[in-house]
């Protein structure tokens, strides 16, 4: 059984995820507190753990590779290095391309989503930093087992979804998002193009959210008039 998977990000009023484009706060209100919201209401939710795209991870990976010739060969099964009690940090990284250098980003453990065909001798320098490993399938691609995996091997039972727009739009096309929590910054972008909370690479006539529907529950106004939304994903009615 996969966790409860909640997407929390924060967003111009126009849904776009470029923090510095976003028009400054109006007089006497305090960016810093603003941006300081989002950790603050991150904790509120109680997860056991973040994950995130590649290239959100990529501040965090500060490794150099080392791809030494693997003189083992690591059968395609998880491994857990050892939590030791943390949150997770995972990032989905299908082709091994994020070099860490250490097993924690911001404290939490880190654990890779792997696609089955990453190198051996990539797998040894994880091993060898102490990062876990779970693989989603082949090519990386199938992330609701993934989700499953992580479940069974580090026993949690909630992960916030915190971007980027790209893997957001992926686990909402895999019916994989439970809630939504959005934090409403009071600036617009306004450019046509600018990557938005949800981003799924698909074809034109795709409708990556269909068959969902949205369900309201809380709505909180926070100093310096930002605003928190909450929303339940459902079933479109008659669909299930
Ligand atoms: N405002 C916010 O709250 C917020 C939050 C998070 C991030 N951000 C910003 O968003 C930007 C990065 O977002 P992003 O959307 O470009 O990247 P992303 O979602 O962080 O990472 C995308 C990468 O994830 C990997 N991936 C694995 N499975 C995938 C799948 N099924 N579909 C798509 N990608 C998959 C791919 O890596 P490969 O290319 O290796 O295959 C892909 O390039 C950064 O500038 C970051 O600062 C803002």
């Amino acid at each position: 059984m996969r966790p409860k998977i909640i997407c929390h990000m924060v967003s111009s009023i126009d849904g776009r995820l470029r923090v510095d484009r976003w028009t400054a706060p109006a007089a006497g209100i305090d960016a810093a507190a603003l941006r300081g919201r989002y950790d603050e209401i991150a904790a509120r939710l109680d997860g056991d753990g973040w994950i995130v795209g590649r290239k959100t991870m990529e501040p965090f990976a500060r490794g150099q590779a080392r791809m030494a010739p693997a003189t083992a060969h690591f059968p395609r099964v998880p491994h857990v290095a050892g939590a030791g009690g943390r949150d997770l940090a995972v990032a989905i990284d299908p082709h091994g391309r994020l070099h860490y250098g250490r097993d924690d980003a911001d404290g939490d453990h880190i654990v890779a989503v792997l696609g089955e065909q990453v190198s051996d001798a990539y797998l040894a320098e994880l091993r060898a930093d102490g990062v876990s490993y779970v693989f989603a399938g082949p090519d990386g691609q199938d992330i609701a087992r993934a989700m499953d995996r992580l479940s069974e091997l580090f026993a949690v039972r909630t992960l916030l979804l915190e971007g980027g727009g790209m893997i957001n739009g992926a686990f909402l096309k895999a019916g994989l998002i439970d809630e939504i929590s959005l934090l409403v910054y009071p600036a617009i972008d306004g450019l046509a193009g600018i990557p938005s909370i949800f981003g799924y690479a698909g074809d034109t006539d795709e409708r990556p959210a269909a068959g969902r529907s949205l369900r309201h529950f809380a709505t909180e106004t926070l100093d310096g008039g930002m605003v928190w939304l909450r929303y339940r994903i459902e079933p479109e009615p008659g669909t299930d």
